[in-house]
Protein backbone atom coordinates (compact mmCIF):
# COMPACT_ATOMS: atom_id res chain seq x y z
CA UNK A 1 0.00 0.00 0.00
CA UNK A 2 2.59 2.40 0.86
CA UNK A 3 4.93 1.70 -1.97
CA UNK A 4 1.65 1.88 -4.27
CA UNK A 5 0.74 5.48 -2.65
CA UNK A 6 4.56 6.42 -2.84
CA UNK A 7 4.51 6.18 -7.10
CA UNK A 8 1.37 8.01 -7.08
CA UNK A 9 2.88 10.96 -5.10
CA UNK A 10 6.26 10.79 -7.67
CA UNK A 11 3.66 10.58 -10.67
CA UNK A 12 1.64 13.77 -8.99
CA UNK A 13 4.99 15.70 -8.11
CA UNK A 14 5.79 15.38 -11.84
CA UNK A 15 2.98 16.22 -13.14
CA UNK A 16 1.74 18.73 -10.47
CA UNK A 17 1.67 22.17 -13.00
CA UNK A 18 0.07 20.17 -15.87
CA UNK A 19 -2.27 17.79 -14.56
CA UNK A 20 -4.74 18.49 -11.97
CA UNK A 21 -5.53 15.80 -9.22
CA UNK A 22 -7.89 13.52 -10.27
CA UNK A 23 -10.50 12.83 -7.40
CA UNK A 24 -9.78 9.30 -6.44
CA UNK A 25 -5.63 10.80 -6.09
CA UNK A 26 -6.98 13.75 -4.20
CA UNK A 27 -9.13 10.52 -1.78
CA UNK A 28 -5.96 8.81 -1.65
CA UNK A 29 -3.59 11.49 -0.87
CA UNK A 30 -5.77 13.12 2.10
CA UNK A 31 -6.28 11.10 5.71
CA UNK A 32 -9.81 10.81 6.78
CA UNK A 33 -11.06 10.61 10.34
CA UNK A 34 -12.19 7.70 11.22
CA UNK A 35 -13.33 8.20 14.93
CA UNK A 36 -13.96 11.87 16.27
CA UNK A 37 -13.19 14.01 17.66
CA UNK A 38 -14.22 13.79 21.24
CA UNK A 39 -12.87 16.41 24.03
CA UNK A 40 -11.73 15.16 27.14
CA UNK A 41 -9.89 16.50 30.26
CA UNK A 42 -11.26 20.08 29.82
CA UNK A 43 -10.58 22.55 32.26
CA UNK A 44 -10.99 26.51 32.88
CA UNK A 45 -8.08 27.37 30.54
CA UNK A 46 -8.07 24.54 28.42
CA UNK A 47 -9.24 20.81 26.74
CA UNK A 48 -7.87 18.38 24.55
CA UNK A 49 -9.23 16.73 20.94
CA UNK A 50 -8.87 13.37 20.50
CA UNK A 51 -9.47 11.96 16.93
CA UNK A 52 -8.35 9.14 14.58
CA UNK A 53 -7.54 8.95 10.78
CA UNK A 54 -6.89 6.28 8.61
CA UNK A 55 -3.38 7.02 6.96
CA UNK A 56 -0.24 8.46 9.55
CA UNK A 57 -0.49 12.09 9.68
CA UNK A 58 0.33 14.95 11.86
CA UNK A 59 -2.30 16.79 12.87
CA UNK A 60 -3.27 20.13 15.21
CA UNK A 61 -6.32 22.19 16.31
CA UNK A 62 -7.66 25.64 14.83
CA UNK A 63 -9.46 27.77 17.75
CA UNK A 64 -11.27 30.46 17.01
CA UNK A 65 -13.95 32.98 19.66
CA UNK A 66 -17.30 31.90 19.42
CA UNK A 67 -18.29 35.26 17.87
CA UNK A 68 -20.08 36.70 14.70
CA UNK A 69 -16.76 36.15 13.18
CA UNK A 70 -16.18 34.08 10.30
CA UNK A 71 -14.04 31.25 11.11
CA UNK A 72 -11.74 32.11 7.86
CA UNK A 73 -11.77 35.87 8.97
CA UNK A 74 -8.09 35.90 10.06
CA UNK A 75 -5.81 33.23 10.40
CA UNK A 76 -6.69 31.62 13.58
CA UNK A 77 -4.02 30.67 16.16
CA UNK A 78 -3.32 26.50 16.01
CA UNK A 79 -2.40 24.08 18.86
CA UNK A 80 0.04 21.28 17.23
CA UNK A 81 -0.30 17.97 18.37
CA UNK A 82 3.49 17.59 20.50
CA UNK A 83 5.39 14.88 22.46
CA UNK A 84 8.18 15.98 23.90
CA UNK A 85 8.89 18.90 21.39
CA UNK A 86 8.40 17.16 18.33
CA UNK A 87 4.80 16.48 16.59
CA UNK A 88 4.54 13.05 16.30
CA UNK A 89 3.56 10.96 13.20
CA UNK A 90 0.70 8.33 13.52
CA UNK A 91 -2.89 7.54 13.72
CA UNK A 92 -4.00 8.26 17.16
CA UNK A 93 -3.83 12.11 17.72
CA UNK A 94 -4.48 14.16 20.83
CA UNK A 95 -4.14 17.66 20.87
CA UNK A 96 -3.87 19.88 24.16
CA UNK A 97 -5.27 23.44 23.90
CA UNK A 98 -4.25 25.62 26.42
CA UNK A 99 -4.50 29.53 27.72
CA UNK A 100 -8.15 30.09 27.64
CA UNK A 101 -10.90 32.05 29.01
CA UNK A 102 -12.80 30.36 31.91
CA UNK A 103 -16.63 29.43 31.17
CA UNK A 104 -16.79 30.59 27.62
CA UNK A 105 -17.49 28.82 24.21
CA UNK A 106 -14.81 28.64 21.86
CA UNK A 107 -15.18 26.89 18.40
CA UNK A 108 -12.54 24.91 16.92
CA UNK A 109 -11.57 22.74 14.15
CA UNK A 110 -9.63 19.22 13.40
CA UNK A 111 -6.86 19.14 10.85
CA UNK A 112 -4.66 16.69 9.66
CA UNK A 113 -1.83 16.37 7.33
CA UNK A 114 -0.94 12.63 5.71
CA UNK A 115 2.54 11.40 6.13
CA UNK A 116 3.87 8.92 3.33
CA UNK A 117 6.68 7.57 3.99
CA UNK A 118 8.25 5.19 1.15
CA UNK A 119 9.78 1.77 2.81
CA UNK A 120 13.28 1.80 2.71
CA UNK A 121 13.51 5.56 2.03
CA UNK A 122 13.97 8.21 4.60
CA UNK A 123 12.36 10.80 2.60
CA UNK A 124 8.93 11.82 4.28
CA UNK A 125 6.25 12.96 2.21
CA UNK A 126 3.29 15.20 3.04
CA UNK A 127 -0.24 14.66 1.56
CA UNK A 128 -3.51 16.88 1.41
CA UNK A 129 -4.33 19.06 4.51
CA UNK A 130 -8.05 17.18 5.43
CA UNK A 131 -10.26 18.43 8.34
CA UNK A 132 -13.53 19.78 8.87
CA UNK A 133 -14.57 22.60 7.20
CA UNK A 134 -16.07 25.30 8.89
CA UNK A 135 -17.48 26.83 5.37
CA UNK A 136 -19.53 23.73 4.35
CA UNK A 137 -20.20 22.71 8.13
CA UNK A 138 -20.91 24.27 11.78
CA UNK A 139 -17.71 24.61 13.72
CA UNK A 140 -17.29 22.45 16.87
CA UNK A 141 -17.54 24.25 20.02
CA UNK A 142 -16.30 23.99 23.38
CA UNK A 143 -17.25 25.48 26.49
CA UNK A 144 -14.23 25.57 29.38
CA UNK A 145 -14.82 25.27 33.02
CA UNK A 146 -15.95 27.99 35.12
CA UNK A 147 -15.65 27.15 39.72
CA UNK A 148 -18.03 30.61 39.51
CA UNK A 149 -20.78 28.96 37.42
CA UNK A 150 -24.07 29.02 39.38
CA UNK A 151 -24.60 25.60 38.63
CA UNK A 152 -23.52 22.27 36.89
CA UNK A 153 -25.36 19.34 35.35
CA UNK A 154 -24.51 16.35 34.26
CA UNK A 155 -25.01 12.79 33.27
CA UNK A 156 -23.42 9.15 34.64
CA UNK A 157 -23.80 6.16 33.20
CA UNK A 158 -22.03 2.71 33.77
CA UNK A 159 -21.14 -1.36 32.71
CA UNK A 160 -22.76 -0.76 29.45
CA UNK A 161 -20.10 -4.01 28.78
CA UNK A 162 -20.02 -2.54 25.12
CA UNK A 163 -23.46 -2.81 24.58
CA UNK A 164 -23.42 0.08 21.53
CA UNK A 165 -27.29 0.02 21.24
CA UNK A 166 -27.66 1.03 24.96
CA UNK A 167 -25.54 3.58 24.73
CA UNK A 168 -27.09 4.98 21.85
CA UNK A 169 -30.19 5.00 23.55
CA UNK A 170 -29.26 6.58 26.73
CA UNK A 171 -26.79 9.13 25.46
CA UNK A 172 -28.78 10.59 22.18
CA UNK A 173 -30.00 14.03 24.04
CA UNK A 174 -27.00 14.88 25.95
CA UNK A 175 -26.08 18.05 23.14
CA UNK A 176 -29.95 19.02 23.73
CA UNK A 177 -30.28 18.80 27.17
CA UNK A 178 -27.22 21.13 27.35
CA UNK A 179 -25.22 19.09 30.27
CA UNK A 180 -21.75 20.38 31.42
CA UNK A 181 -20.22 16.91 31.07
CA UNK A 182 -20.80 13.26 30.99
CA UNK A 183 -19.23 10.84 33.45
CA UNK A 184 -18.73 7.29 32.11
CA UNK A 185 -18.86 5.01 35.82
CA UNK A 186 -16.84 2.34 34.24
CA UNK A 187 -17.20 -1.15 32.65
CA UNK A 188 -18.16 0.33 29.83
CA UNK A 189 -16.46 -2.65 27.86
CA UNK A 190 -15.74 -6.45 29.46
CA UNK A 191 -12.35 -6.39 28.67
CA UNK A 192 -10.61 -3.83 26.43
CA UNK A 193 -9.13 -6.14 23.20
CA UNK A 194 -8.63 -4.13 20.42
CA UNK A 195 -9.41 -0.37 19.02
CA UNK A 196 -12.26 -1.36 17.02
CA UNK A 197 -14.06 -3.55 19.87
CA UNK A 198 -13.49 0.09 21.66
CA UNK A 199 -15.00 2.15 18.82
CA UNK A 200 -18.06 -0.57 17.99
CA UNK A 201 -18.54 -1.04 21.61
CA UNK A 202 -19.44 2.86 22.23
CA UNK A 203 -16.59 5.53 21.59
CA UNK A 204 -17.69 5.96 17.80
CA UNK A 205 -21.41 6.34 19.06
CA UNK A 206 -20.07 8.85 21.77
CA UNK A 207 -18.08 10.78 18.96
CA UNK A 208 -20.68 11.16 16.96
CA UNK A 209 -23.75 11.91 19.50
CA UNK A 210 -21.80 14.64 21.91
CA UNK A 211 -18.39 14.52 22.22
CA UNK A 212 -17.29 17.25 20.05
CA UNK A 213 -18.92 19.14 21.59
CA UNK A 214 -19.89 18.29 25.11
CA UNK A 215 -16.70 16.08 27.29
CA UNK A 216 -16.83 12.75 28.66
CA UNK A 217 -14.81 11.73 31.32
CA UNK A 218 -13.97 7.85 31.00
CA UNK A 219 -13.90 6.25 34.64
CA UNK A 220 -11.98 2.81 34.81
CA UNK A 221 -13.94 -0.11 36.13
CA UNK A 222 -12.34 -3.50 37.17
CA UNK A 223 -13.49 -4.48 33.72
CA UNK A 224 -10.91 -1.85 31.84
CA UNK A 225 -7.95 -3.32 33.36
CA UNK A 226 -8.14 -6.77 31.73
CA UNK A 227 -7.50 -7.24 27.78
CA UNK A 228 -3.74 -6.22 25.97
CA UNK A 229 -5.49 -2.97 24.76
CA UNK A 230 -6.11 -2.06 28.47
CA UNK A 231 -2.86 -0.30 28.41
CA UNK A 232 -3.93 2.44 25.83
CA UNK A 233 -6.38 3.58 28.24
CA UNK A 234 -5.08 7.00 28.63
CA UNK A 235 -3.83 7.32 24.87
CA UNK A 236 -7.74 7.48 24.47
CA UNK A 237 -8.79 8.83 27.18
CA UNK A 238 -6.05 11.58 28.57
CA UNK A 239 -6.82 12.92 31.95
CA UNK A 240 -5.36 16.26 33.14
CA UNK A 241 -3.40 14.15 36.12
CA UNK A 242 -1.81 12.06 33.86
CA UNK A 243 -2.91 9.23 36.16
CA UNK A 244 -6.84 7.24 36.00
CA UNK A 245 -8.00 9.64 38.76
CA UNK A 246 -8.25 13.35 39.36
CA UNK A 247 -10.68 15.96 40.22
CA UNK A 248 -12.97 18.00 38.43
CA UNK A 249 -14.38 21.51 39.39
CA UNK A 250 -17.10 22.93 37.95
CA UNK A 251 -19.61 25.92 39.30
CA UNK A 252 -20.58 24.49 43.05
CA UNK A 253 -19.18 20.83 42.68
CA UNK A 254 -15.59 19.10 42.95
CA UNK A 255 -15.78 15.54 41.98
CA UNK A 256 -13.22 13.10 42.56
CA UNK A 257 -12.97 10.94 39.92
CA UNK A 258 -11.57 7.49 41.52
CA UNK A 259 -9.97 4.71 39.97
CA UNK A 260 -11.56 1.45 42.03
CA UNK A 261 -8.72 -1.04 40.43
CA UNK A 262 -9.30 -4.92 40.04
CA UNK A 263 -11.91 -6.86 41.96
CA UNK A 264 -10.03 -10.09 42.83
CA UNK A 265 -6.24 -10.09 44.54
CA UNK A 266 -3.57 -9.20 42.12
CA UNK A 267 -1.94 -12.88 42.09
CA UNK A 268 -5.42 -13.94 40.54
CA UNK A 269 -4.78 -16.47 37.91
CA UNK A 270 -7.10 -14.50 35.51
CA UNK A 271 -5.02 -12.18 35.60
CA UNK A 272 -1.98 -13.58 34.21
CA UNK A 273 0.77 -12.57 37.13
CA UNK A 274 0.10 -8.54 35.50
CA UNK A 275 -2.23 -6.66 37.59
CA UNK A 276 -0.43 -4.45 40.27
CA UNK A 277 -3.78 -2.98 41.43
CA UNK A 278 -2.84 -2.72 45.40
CA UNK A 279 0.39 -0.52 44.83
CA UNK A 280 -2.15 1.96 42.60
CA UNK A 281 -4.48 1.94 45.11
CA UNK A 282 -2.16 2.99 47.67
CA UNK A 283 -0.83 5.77 45.62
CA UNK A 284 -3.78 6.88 44.54
CA UNK A 285 -4.95 7.07 48.53
CA UNK A 286 -2.17 9.19 48.81
CA UNK A 287 -3.25 11.58 46.33
CA UNK A 288 -6.55 11.20 47.83
CA UNK A 289 -5.57 12.45 50.95
CA UNK A 290 -3.74 15.59 49.47
CA UNK A 291 -6.28 16.31 46.86
CA UNK A 292 -9.28 16.40 49.67
CA UNK A 293 -6.99 19.32 51.55
CA UNK A 294 -6.32 21.29 48.49
CA UNK A 295 -8.12 24.73 48.19
CA UNK A 296 -9.60 23.69 45.01
CA UNK A 297 -11.36 20.67 46.83
CA UNK A 298 -12.53 22.62 49.85
CA UNK A 299 -13.70 25.71 48.29
CA UNK A 300 -16.65 23.88 46.62
CA UNK A 301 -19.51 23.85 48.08
CA UNK A 302 -20.65 20.58 46.77
CA UNK A 303 -18.64 17.58 46.66
CA UNK A 304 -19.34 14.51 44.68
CA UNK A 305 -17.41 10.85 44.32
CA UNK A 306 -17.42 9.06 41.38
CA UNK A 307 -16.08 5.56 41.83
CA UNK A 308 -17.18 2.30 39.98
CA UNK A 309 -17.40 -0.33 42.65
CA UNK A 310 -18.93 0.56 45.92
CA UNK A 311 -17.58 0.63 49.56
CA UNK A 312 -19.53 -2.08 51.16
CA UNK A 313 -19.73 -5.15 53.28
CA UNK A 314 -18.93 -7.43 50.24
CA UNK A 315 -16.15 -9.79 51.00
CA UNK A 316 -14.25 -9.40 47.41
CA UNK A 317 -10.67 -7.73 47.80
CA UNK A 318 -10.93 -4.82 45.62
CA UNK A 319 -14.05 -3.33 47.90
CA UNK A 320 -12.13 -4.22 51.04
CA UNK A 321 -9.02 -2.46 49.51
CA UNK A 322 -11.43 0.34 48.74
CA UNK A 323 -13.06 0.37 52.19
CA UNK A 324 -9.48 0.39 53.89
CA UNK A 325 -8.19 3.26 51.95
CA UNK A 326 -10.26 5.23 50.60
CA UNK A 327 -13.59 5.40 52.63
CA UNK A 328 -11.65 7.10 55.72
CA UNK A 329 -10.28 9.47 53.76
CA UNK A 330 -13.99 10.44 51.78
CA UNK A 331 -15.45 10.07 55.60
CA UNK A 332 -13.88 13.06 56.58
CA UNK A 333 -13.74 14.49 53.22
CA UNK A 334 -17.49 16.41 54.14
CA UNK A 335 -19.31 13.92 50.61
CA UNK A 336 -22.00 14.65 50.05
CA UNK A 337 -22.84 12.10 47.21
CA UNK A 338 -20.73 8.50 45.89
CA UNK A 339 -21.58 7.78 42.66
CA UNK A 340 -20.99 3.72 41.21
CA UNK A 341 -22.07 1.21 39.55
CA UNK A 342 -20.46 -2.37 39.16
CA UNK A 343 -23.85 -4.40 40.01
CA UNK A 344 -25.81 -4.00 37.30
CA UNK A 345 -29.10 -2.39 39.25
CA UNK A 346 -30.07 0.71 41.00
CA UNK A 347 -29.47 0.72 44.52
CA UNK A 348 -29.19 3.64 47.28
CA UNK A 349 -27.98 3.47 50.49
CA UNK A 350 -27.79 6.78 53.25
CA UNK A 351 -24.16 5.08 53.62
CA UNK A 352 -23.85 3.50 57.24
CA UNK A 353 -24.83 0.18 56.15
CA UNK A 354 -21.82 0.60 53.40
CA UNK A 355 -19.42 2.03 56.36
CA UNK A 356 -20.07 5.59 54.66
CA UNK A 357 -21.41 8.73 56.48
CA UNK A 358 -22.59 9.95 52.84
CA UNK A 359 -24.84 8.60 50.63
CA UNK A 360 -24.12 5.91 47.53
CA UNK A 361 -26.12 5.58 44.41
CA UNK A 362 -25.42 2.70 42.37
CA UNK A 363 -26.46 3.42 38.55
CA UNK A 364 -28.05 0.03 37.08
CA UNK A 365 -26.53 -1.42 33.41
CA UNK A 366 -29.22 0.25 31.20
CA UNK A 367 -30.44 2.98 32.96
CA UNK A 368 -28.77 6.75 33.41
CA UNK A 369 -28.72 9.54 36.30
CA UNK A 370 -29.01 12.95 35.39
CA UNK A 371 -27.85 15.14 38.27
CA UNK A 372 -28.37 19.30 38.59
CA UNK A 373 -25.86 20.55 41.29
CA UNK A 374 -26.29 24.30 42.75
CA UNK A 375 -24.62 25.87 46.00
CA UNK A 376 -27.73 24.05 47.72
CA UNK A 377 -27.05 20.97 47.02
CA UNK A 378 -28.27 17.88 44.53
CA UNK A 379 -30.93 17.17 42.93
CA UNK A 380 -31.43 14.52 40.14
CA UNK A 381 -33.37 11.90 38.11
CA UNK A 382 -32.98 8.07 37.71
CA UNK A 383 -33.78 7.19 33.28
CA UNK A 384 -34.17 4.65 31.58
CA UNK A 385 -32.89 3.79 28.08
CA UNK A 386 -36.48 5.08 26.71
CA UNK A 387 -36.46 7.99 28.70
CA UNK A 388 -38.87 7.32 31.01
CA UNK A 389 -38.50 8.85 34.44
CA UNK A 390 -38.28 6.10 37.23
CA UNK A 391 -37.30 8.16 40.37
CA UNK A 392 -36.18 11.96 41.15
CA UNK A 393 -34.18 12.98 44.08
CA UNK A 394 -33.15 15.80 46.34
CA UNK A 395 -30.11 15.85 48.48
CA UNK A 396 -30.42 19.51 48.86
CA UNK A 397 -29.59 20.49 52.48
CA UNK A 398 -32.91 21.11 54.30
FE1 LIG B 1 -17.67 -3.78 37.56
Amino acid sequence: MKKKLWFLVGAVAALWSVTPLQAQEKEQLSAKIVVGPYLQAVTEDGFTVVWTTDMDAVAWVEVAPNDNSHFFAEDRPKYYQSEAGKRPIGKLHAVRVEGLEKGTTYRYRVMQQSVISPEGDKRLLFGIPSGNDPFRQKPYTVTTLDRDKESMDFAVINDIHGKDSIFRALMKDVVADKLDMVFFNGDMLSSMDSEEQLYDGYLRSAAELFGAYIPFFNLRGNHESRGLFSYRHLDYFPTTSGETYYLIRQGPAAILMLDCGEDKPDNDISYFGLMLSDSYREKEAEWLKKTVQSEEFQSAPVKIAVLHMPPGPTGWHGIREINRLFVPILNEAGIDLMLSGHIHRYSFSEGADRGCNFPVLTNGASEKHYFHVTREGITGKRIDAAGKVLQEYDFRRK
